[in-house]
């Protein structure tokens, strides 16, 4: 997607190929700084101290980590210390174990000698696979929006989307999962405006969302996450766009935190709400999301807040009583029933177990007979 008008993507090889180069998203918005990945450690600590996240970035950076690892040592040790490392780098996305796993079955079989090259060319792939998958979720997410437009174009109005986080190309290699319906629909010349929410703690949607949607030109509004509610009820959402980071084989969905309370009252408002997810963020080994393990973060990040000051410095301030304890879980689980279609590079489906399977079959457990 474009920064300052020119395409760009979150994660890219430097030209001798030996290293990655990344957007250090805990600049934004008021920095753009890159960042060099050099060393497994190095991937690591960018997905642990989130300067790269969203669940397909972090699949993809963790692909890199191994192939950075295999640069450093191509012996099984080190392989299978890098896929250690960088599994614990954070629980709640699949993204990162289906990459660390590709990548391990990839190299398992290959010499020592050329696990490197395999590594580097694979990890490649995965990140242009990933930013493809995106683009595809956006063909088949416009067709949603382009629906809802026939409604608001009556009222001579843009069609009113609201999402959560960060499911932008910033959580992706490209073009995003929930933001790609919303893209090539801006781009397809539809008239659509996003409400963002804030996204508290860590305001993934003020300083991301903000600063990519302000980047493609699509008109937006910043909204605090109390307000989603309220808004709906007022007819001024016609359907939520979310992204999850991990999706069970039965449609649940694990995203944000605070991504439950915005289904709850679309549901209630019967506003549609729409997921947007790659093959690579289904957990097909889980048939309930409440057995995602939910990723506990620092308290500081609910008790502190980052932004700049009217001089131009960024810095952090304290917003609660010193003594005040915080609890900082980060992602929430909305059920299926409360999604009303899970938007894949494959298509759109049902969010229950045969509205996946419709569309991965080949995922369909054999029966004798
Ligand atoms: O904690 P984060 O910023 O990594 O959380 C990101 C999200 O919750 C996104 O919505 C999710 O990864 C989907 S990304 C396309």
């Amino acid at each position: 997607m474009l920064v300052d008008g020119k395409p760009h993507r979150t994660i890219w090889p430097d030209e001798a190929g030996v290293a990655v180069e990344i957007i250090d998203q805990t600049r934004l918005p008021h920095e753009f700084v890159t960042a060099r990945l050099e060393t497994p450690e190095d991937a690591a600590h960018a997905i642990r101290a989130m300067l790269v996240r969203g669940a397909p970035l972090i699949g993809a950076t963790a692909a890199y980590g191994m192939a950075l690892a295999m640069h450093q040592d191509s012996s099984d040790a080190a392989l299978d210390a890098a896929a250690t490392l960088l599994l614990a780098a954070r629980p709640t996305a699949v993204d990162l174990r289906w990459a660390v796993d590709d990548l391990s079955e990839t190299l398992q079989p290959a010499a020592p000698g050329d696990r490197f090259r395999s590594a580097w060319a694979r990890a490649a792939a995965i990140a242009d696979e990933s930013a493809e998958t995106c683009r595809r979720i956006g063909e088949h997410g416009t067709a949603l929006i382009e629906a809802a437009w026939q409604g608001a174009a009556k009222e001579a109005r843009p069609v009113n989307v609201l999402t959560h986080c960060n499911a932008g190309w910033l959580a992706t290699v490209d073009w995003g999962t929930a933001t790609a319906p919303i893209y090539a629909a801006h781009d397809a010349g539809i008239p659509v405006h996003v409400w963002v929410d804030e996204t508290r703690p860590r305001n993934q949607g003020a300083a991301l969302t903000c600063w990519e949607l302000a980047n493609h030109g699509v008109p937006h509004t910043l909204i605090v996450d109390n307000a989603g509610g309220h808004l709906m009820q007022h007819g001024k959402v016609d359907l939520c766009i979310t992204g999850t980071d991990r999706t069970a084989a039965n449609g649940d969905v694990c995203n944000k935190i605070g991504t439950y309370l915005k289904a709850l009252a679309a549901h209630d408002n019967e506003v549609p709400f729409y997921v947007g997810l790659p093959h690579s963020t289904i957990d097909w080994t889980l048939d309930d999301g409440f057995k995602i393990q939910i990723e506990e973060r620092d308290g500081a990040e609910v008790t502190d807040v980052q932004g700049r000051t009217p001089d131009g410095t960024v810095t952090i301030v304290r917003i609660s009583p010193d003594a005040s304890p915080a609890a900082n879980p980060a992602f929430d689980v909305t059920p299926a029933r409360l999604v009303t279609g899970l938007v894949t590079e494959r298509g759109v489906c049902p969010a229950s177990t045969e509205g996946l399977l419709s569309l991965y079959p080949e995922r369909r457990p054999n029966r004798p007979g």
